[in-house]
């Protein structure tokens, strides 16, 4: 167990809850998150959003019964994390943009920080896409090259893919797939963080299963960042 250091509203339905405690976790793996005994059955996978010294957070939107019953804990209130679950997003190098639409720029501030870090990454550009509000870009300014927000519109729009080696995106499958589709004739790289329903987390129930070119893979395990190319092949 442990304690919870602040659980903030951020706009309608959107959270950021901030857990105590050293925590483990790359860029785009994810914990599974419990306040509960019995019911709802099942935790919640929820993206890393931040890791520091002391502190793991979680950027999360209410959508449904879990996620409303973590919306609802308080400064101090006891929760269960197991993870890091899933592969997250690769090494990358050379000019790197980072896509989010939506709930999508969730890991995208853990992979901003990490990037910075990469000593091979010379250059990074962060397209962040909205459809109402933009939230948080005070916060990924400090890390990006290049800040691109878009609300209302399409934020693939805005990027010209052949500017990059490494495209990492999370967000809605169509602007995924979109961005695959754009970049099909680049030498850029597009990695996709999928979600998909998930029960165990770990492997063990198949609830998760994303279709790709290389077989049925595990979303939880297996995933959830795969090459573009090869979970929008057709
Ligand atoms: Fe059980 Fe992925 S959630 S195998």
């Amino acid at each position: 167990m442990a304690k919870i250091i602040s659980n903030e509203k951020l706009d309608d339905d959107i959270y950021i809850m901030k857990v105590e405690g050293k925590f483990e976790g790359e860029m785009g793996q994810f914990y599974m998150l419990r306040a509960w005994n019995e019911y709802p059955v099942l935790s919640r996978p929820i993206s890393i959003h931040d890791i520091d010294d002391n502190s793991i957070s979680f950027l999360y939107r209410v959508v449904g019964e879990g996620t409303e019953m973590l919306s609802n804990l308080k400064e101090n209130d006891d929760i269960e994390l197991q993870g890091p679950n899933g592969n997250g997003y690769p090494e990358v190098e050379g000019n790197v943009a980072l896509i989010g639409g939506g709930m999508g720029i969730a890991p995208l501030f853990l992979a901003a920080k990490s990037l910075k870090k990469m000593k091979n990454v010379k250059n990074i550009d962060i397209y962040l896409g909205f459809s109402q509000k933009a939230i948080l870009t005070e916060k990924f300014k400090k890390y990006a090259d290049n800040l691109v927000i878009n609300v209302g519109g399409i934020i693939i729009d805005e990027l010209d893919a052949e500017k990059y080696d490494y495209i990492l995106t999370c967000g809605p499958e169509i602007m995924m797939k979109k961005m695959v589709q754009k970049s099909k004739d680049t030498q850029a790289k597009v990695y996709v963080s999928m979600e998909k329903r998930m029960a165990c987390g770990v492997g063990a129930c198949l609830v998760c299963t994303c279709k790709t070119s290389k077989g049925n893979k595990k979303t939880c395990k297996d995933g959830p960042v795969f090459l573009g190319e090869d979970v929008f092949y057709e």
